[in-house]
């Protein structure tokens, strides 16, 4: 699902951009397993305006950084943004994408992000096993997204839209990821509003 006008101004917001490279990122990262696993090639489902290719290539250290979403406006933005930028987008693919009909190749990355997307898919399920299958034996999945007491309550319901059906707490995210074909790595669940997850695809 689409975001609102008013989340698309919220998400562009600097102060978004700041918590997510100076609080969620050292998160995120502290609970990858050291030293840092290859993730030469990285793929972000969801990538909105593009400030995750920043975590990503910073914090990561992935060599090549295909980014989808499945807004075509938020794409465009994200490339143009890197466009202008003095990296530019050398490394980087940008394209149009439904996260539960990802357009790649069984077993093609190192790792896949999840930045608060899943709560925005009204078939989150459907996401994970594509995550599944697009990454390596053994490959990570970084996740941080929002659950659903954050999103089902009248505030949240007045200010955004977001599908009200079929959410998820983060044990509920843990077993379906389980499920799916996942280890759980290392897990962090803020009070049931939002948490983080690294899982290891298990080779079967
Ligand atoms: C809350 S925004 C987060 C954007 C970005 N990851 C960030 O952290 O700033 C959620 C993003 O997920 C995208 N999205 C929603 N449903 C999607 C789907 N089924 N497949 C791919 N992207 C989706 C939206 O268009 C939006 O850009």
């Amino acid at each position: 699902m689409k975001l609102n006008p008013f989340e698309k101004k919220l998400v562009q917001h600097p102060l978004r951009f700041w918590l997510q490279n100076h609080v969620e990122a050292p998160l995120l990262t502290s609970m990858m397993p050291k030293p840092m696993p290859s993730c030469e090639r990285a793929l972000e489902i969801g990538c909105g305006f593009g400030n995750g290719i920043q975590l990503i290539r910073e914090h990561f250290g992935a060599g090549h950084i295909t980014a989808v979403d499945i807004d075509a406006e938020m794409v465009a933005a994200a490339q143009s943004r890197w466009q202008a930028r003095p990296q530019g987008v050398k490394g980087l693919s940008f394209s149009v994408a439904d996260a539960t009909l990802l357009p790649f190749a069984n077993s093609e990355f190192d790792i896949v992000f999840d930045f608060a997307v899943f709560h925005h898919i009204p078939d989150w399920q459907a996401a994970i096993k594509e995550v599944v299958r697009v990454l390596k034996p053994n490959g990570y999945f970084v996740v941080e997204d929002l659950y659903r007491a954050a999103i089902c309550n009248p505030l949240s319901r007045r200010l955004f839209e977001h599908p009200q059906q079929n959410r998820f707490n983060h044990s509920e995210l843990l077993t379906v990821m389980r499920q799916a074909g996942f280890e759980i790595v290392r897990d962090r669940n803020a009070f049931n509003l939002a948490g983080m997850v690294l899982a290891q695809k298990v080779l079967r």
